[in-house]
């Protein structure tokens, strides 16, 4: 197993600080691209060393379009982060994605705009191209996949994330041309998020939740109530993976 020295979760609409995360301290980290959207939480899971931020801000206020990503994972990796975990709440598009899945996807198409996607644009780094043909950490994904086999939690070793720009759901006829694209998950976060973690050189990969079936998919409308609900059943399930995953680096 890859050796982690630092996990990062970064998470999402309805996350909170992770069961077991004994957390020191809250601080606000100034980076070159601004502020992260809240004081990073720093402590340590089953003793290993971790951080958690809460990517909508805390209180949850930031639309995706409005996340400072830069300014996240550049905080995260100033603060020591080796490996991230992204939880994602998403739509589910596939069949196999009824709400309370989890998945593990190996790849995403980014359907986003206007988002600052780069540290080296040539702005205040120089222009770079950075390798993204697998867009997450192939090493991280199997990490996550043992610790969700130990904690008994279920969960879709491979998939299609698709990115879109929210915060606005998405048409039936959008789901529709995702799904012939061969997206299995609708969400609107994972861009530019995992291509700044390759540009920093961190090790991510994202834990999806289901928590409803995507537009058009399902005859019942989508509602933030039973989103909400969903999301709650599922973040049991993801902090059961977390929890083991930290065992298990702790062991490792
Ligand atoms: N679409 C986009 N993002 C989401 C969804 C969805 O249906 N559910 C949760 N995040």
């Amino acid at each position: 197993m890859q050796r982690v020295r630092c996990i990062a979760v970064i998470g999402g609409s309805a996350a909170t600080l992770p069961y077991g995360f004994v957390a020191k301290e809250a601080r606000a980290h100034a980076t070159p691209w601004g502020e992260p959207s809240a004081p990073v939480h720093s402590g340590r899971l089953h003793g290993v060393p971790a951080l958690y931020l809460a990517r909508h801000g805390e209180p949850h206020t930031i639309a995706p379009h409005r996340i400072n990503y830069r300014a996240n994972l550049r905080a995260l990796a100033d603060l020591g982060a080796s490996h991230v975990v992204a939880l994602n709440t998403v739509g589910g598009i596939a069949d196999a994605a009824a709400p309370g899945t989890l998945w593990i996807p190996d790849q995403l198409i980014d359907y986003t705009s206007g988002r600052e996607g780069s540290y080296h644009d040539g702005v205040l780094l120089p222009l770079d191209h950075v390798e993204f043909a697998e867009p997450f950490d192939e090493g991280m994904r199997e990490v996550l996949l043992a610790a969700a086999e130990g904690a008994g939690v279920p969960v879709q070793a491979h998939g299609v994330y698709g990115c879109t720009q929210g915060p606005r759901l998405e048409t039936a006829a959008e789901i529709e041309r995702l799904r012939r694209d061969g997206c299995d998950l609708v969400g609107m976060t994972a861009m530019p998020e995992a291509a700044l973690a390759r540009e920093l050189g961190l090790r991510y990969a994202m834990l999806a939740m289901v928590v409803n079936r995507a537009a058009g998919r399902s005859a019942e409308p989508i509602t933030m109530a039973s989103v909400r609900a969903q999301s709650a059943l599922c973040l049991e399930q993801a902090f059961g993976v977390l929890d083991r995953l930290a065992a298990l680096a702790a062991a490792g």
